[in-house]
């Protein structure tokens, strides 16, 4: 659970040449940061949710019957498995895991995720037992890069700190749209009335929230003690300045949940970053480089590589998955697919799958939002071949009139229809997930408007028009490639199971692009060109960015 021990660990069993990794000073490894710890143990608090208030006896007393939702994890690979929060009350981890199913087959470990298409809600809110989304991995989320930091699959968050108080006090924690002050103040209650003396604070020292948060008891640990800027006297802060503050601690923890890097900040973790290091390959930008110019640069050498060293096991090992640590000319082949750009003709016989124009490397994702068609496949599937072309979708004067009638709910709009925030829906046509579009200048969310502004019209050929909202349709935040294989399924609804069915997928809507039927077509589409012939080659490639997160 603790990453700072884990990279060394990591590095020294996977990546034997990685003198970097040596190298990390001894004073990060006797312990993390004690806001980083103390964000842990908040992330891991199950006492914030709705169903907790509703049933426990004392805010340190156990509750009679746990949450059932808690008590099983589905898995869309196998049967339900049994929940480590069972007996409690959701917490963040419970969509969120780690290391719970470390060596559980058809399980093990995630980079933040968890198993199944759309997680179980504690509570059935406006209809939805479930996230309307796939829970997304959280590793590298808050990887530093250029340009802005938007969360969530439509970029509802332009604060890592907003998500953390909106979700604390909203539906995944079963809370209504209409309870944040009751959410508000039993968080601030728990947080206040906290003894130090159940089982989750007996592993981060057995002291209490009020004791951590004011900072200055003589007993408290190194590790647990706040530095000044986050120390809280709890007994006279407001809920309000309680909630920030527990909002600043666990964006701190999540500041921490990176992919391996050596002190410099080079990737290190999967064979492809080991492939990269053994033949000098660049393996990030220079300082006067965009990413994307660092992609074509890096193509333009592995084409000229004549003697590639290959990786096999003699350069490192995985702890936590079946198969070799491996990078051959296979994974070559997918490399080259993956950063190929075709021009011309685009028939799909180019080898060249344009997958860097939104998947740059070496973060893998642009941290931005696109169309790649996963919203029409799933509606056409439900509704019928070429009936995602014909929804009708509102302007932006006609959405603004009927806010109830098309965006998501929210405290000011507790009865929103929610209808294009929703998986579409066999028998109901009126429901699909348009991503971004929910988003993009929805009154109710002001707070990434300003970043959302600057990235839709940055990329969008007419945003004359509406400011672009129509170029939203079906956008959403491009996924790190990174590791993939510990935060399966994939696409925003879960609906890949395998790296095989995503590039399956790309070749058929590609194809669909080229033919003009698909809605909202991204650009990137018209220089990918790729074919059955390249599946197994690019998913060996997806398959070499994995790394034993743990
Ligand atoms: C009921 C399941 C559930 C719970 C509980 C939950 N999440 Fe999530 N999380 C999700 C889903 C689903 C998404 C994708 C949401 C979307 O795009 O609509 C997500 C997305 C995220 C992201 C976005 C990652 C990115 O790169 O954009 C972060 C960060 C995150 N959650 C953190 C948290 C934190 C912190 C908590 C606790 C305060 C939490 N989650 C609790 C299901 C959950
Ligand atoms: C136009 C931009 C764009 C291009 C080009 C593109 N992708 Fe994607 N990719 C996305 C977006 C956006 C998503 C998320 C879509 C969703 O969740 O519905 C995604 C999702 C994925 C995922 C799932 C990740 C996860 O965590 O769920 C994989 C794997 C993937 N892409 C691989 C590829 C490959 C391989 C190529 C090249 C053949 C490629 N992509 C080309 C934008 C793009």
């Amino acid at each position: 659970m603790r990453r700072r021990a884990a990279i060394l660990a990591v590095c020294l069993g996977a990546a034997f040449l990685l003198v970097g990794c040596v190298a990390t000073p001894s004073s990060d490894l006797n312990f993390d940061p004690p806001e980083q710890t103390i964000g842990e143990r908040l992330f891991l608090e199950t006492r914030f949710a709705e169903y907790f208030a509703a049933h426990m006896t004392g805010i340190s007393a156990p509750l009679a019957a746990g949450d059932p939702v808690v008590a099983q994890v589905p898995n869309v690979y196998a049967a339900p498995m049994p929940g480590p929060f069972a007996g409690q009350s959701i917490n963040c981890r419970t969509c969120h895991f780690v290391d719970e199913f470390q060596g559980v087959t058809n399980a093990g470990n995630r980079t933040y995720a968890d198993f199944t298409v759309r997680s179980p809600l504690p509570l059935p809110m406006n209809g939805f037992t479930n996230t309307p989304r796939n829970a997304m991995q959280m590793v590298g989320s808050l990887q530093p890069h250029a340009g802005f930091t938007l969360l969530h699959f439509d970029g509802q968050f332009g604060d890592p700190a907003d998500l953390v108080r909106e979700t604390f006090t909203g539906r995944n924690f079963g809370w209504g749209a209409d309870q944040y002050q009751q959410a508000l103040a039993h968080i601030a209650q728990v947080i206040r009335e906290d003894n130090g003396q159940g089982l989750l604070a007996s592993s981060y020292g057995g002291l209490s929230y009020a004791t951590i948060f004011l900072g200055t008891a003589s007993n408290i640990p190194a590790q647990y003690r706040l530095p000044a800027q986050y120390r809280l006297d709890v007994s006279s802060a407001s809920d309000g300045q309680i909630l920030d503050d527990v909002a600043q601690l666990v964006t701190q923890y999540m500041r921490s949940l990176l992919f391996q890097q050596d002190d410099q900040g080079h990737y290190v973790g999967s064979p492809y970053d080991i492939f990269l290091y053994v033949n000098q390959l660049p393996r990030r930008p220079g300082s006067s480089e965009t990413e994307q110019q660092y992609d074509q640069r890096l193509l333009q050498q592995i084409n000229t590589l004549s003697n590639p060293r290959f990786v096999d096991e003699t350069l490192g090992k995985f702890q936590f998955h079946a198969q070799p640590f491996a990078f051959g000319s296979t994974e070559l082949a997918g490399l080259k697919i993956f950063l190929s750009v075709a021009t011309g003709a685009t028939d799909g016989s180019q080898h060249a799958g344009n997958c860097a124009a939104c998947h740059v490397a070496p973060n893998f994702t642009d941290f931005r939002f696109h169309n790649n068609g996963e919203s029409q496949e799933e509606y056409d599937a439900a509704n019928g071949a070429g009936s995602f072309a014909a929804l009708a979708i509102p302007g932006l004067a006609q959405r603004s009139q009927n806010y109830d009638a098309y965006l998501p709910v929210t405290a000011t709009h507790p009865n929103a229809s929610e209808r294009f925030r929703h998986p579409a829906a066999t028998g109901s046509p009126q429901f699909a997930d348009l991503g971004l579009w929910n988003v993009y200048l929805n009154p109710d969310i002001p707070n990434p408007q300003a970043n959302l502004t600057s990235i839709v019209c940055a990329d969008s050929q007419d945003c004359a028009v509406d400011q672009g909202l129509a170029t939203t349709i079906a956008q959403f935040k491009t996924p790190t490639l990174r590791d993939l294989e510990d935060s399966a399924p994939y696409f925003h609804n879960g609906s890949k199971l395998r790296f095989t069915d995503v590039v399956m997928f790309y070749i058929q809507t590609s194809q669909l692009a080229r033919q003009g039927l698909l809605r909202n077509s991204p650009v990137e589409f018209q220089s990918m060109s790729i074919s059955q012939a390249d599946v197994a080659a690019l998913s060996a490639f997806l398959a070499s960015l994995t790394e034993d997160y743990h």
